[in-house]
């Protein structure tokens, strides 16, 4: 695949679910992975869009691509589909929460009883809606779907279960059970998976040079 005509659109960090004005439900994401491929991208594409949920805002003070910061897994999904277009490439290295408070309480909630029960409802998957798009509309069809996938058992099979059931070109599977690799670190190692069959082993290196790693592969792969 030819990078240099492609508009690129990658997530990053966590999102944020409020249940109450000072409370919220959210995981460990750092958002390093995304911007190590926003940054990999960068001088290789068209246009790179860097989509973030929460995270250090040094992280992203001095990029020279459009960042666009949200907060909640809808907003995350309702900003890459205002940036979709034909051919473009769209890497979700996010980790959306997957489930949101059914209500946020407008106030903060008390401590008057022993237990609390927070009810939750599922938040959309934004890779698969996406790909229910590129069926339903056909100027997305040639748009290119990439996943991550954070997993701390039976990774490789968790991992493909994704790949098949986002409709996705290729998977980045994380095994998020070692905390010298993933989330906060700067490290990673990562099993690339591609739609055709294919496996390639990332082994341990900087979240920079993974993200180089999975730049070739798409360019070479895919
Ligand atoms: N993802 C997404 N929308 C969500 C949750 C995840 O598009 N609501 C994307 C992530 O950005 C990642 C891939 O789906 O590219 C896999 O995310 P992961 O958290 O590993 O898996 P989930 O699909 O959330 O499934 P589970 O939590 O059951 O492992």
């Amino acid at each position: 695949m030819q990078l240099n005509d492609k508009k690129v659109i990658v997530t990053g960090g966590p999102t944020r679910e409020w249940i109450d004005p000072v409370r919220y439900i959210s995981n460990a994401s750092s958002g390093k992975m995304g911007i190590a491929i926003a940054d990999a991208f960068y001088n290789k594409c068209k246009e790179v869009v860097f989509v973030h949920g929460p995270i250090a805002t040094s992280l992203v003070s001095h990029k020279q691509y459009r960042c666009i910061a949200v907060e909640t897994t809808v907003d995350m999904l309702n900003a890459i589909t205002q940036e979709l277009s034909p051919n473009c490439i769209v890497i979700m290295a996010a980790a959306p929460a997957d489930y949101r408070p059914m209500t946020k309480s407008p106030v903060k909630i008390k401590k008057t009883s022993e237990t609390i029960t927070i009810e939750l409802q599922r938040n959309p998957d934004i890779l698969k809606t996406i790909a229910q798009l590129k069926k339903d509309r056909s100027e997305y069809s040639t748009i290119t779907l990439i996943g991550f996938a954070a997993e701390t058992t039976d990774v490789i099979q968790y991992g493909k279960k994704k790949l098949i059931e986002k409709e996705l070109a290729m998977i980045c599977i994380n095994d998020v059970s070692s905390a010298e690799i993933g989330f906060s670190s700067d490290y990673n190692e990562v099993t690339v998976m591609i739609a055709d069959g294919q496996i390639i082993e990332l082994h341990k290196m900087k979240k920079n040079e993974i993200a180089e790693s999975i730049l070739h592969i798409i360019e070479e792969k895919l």
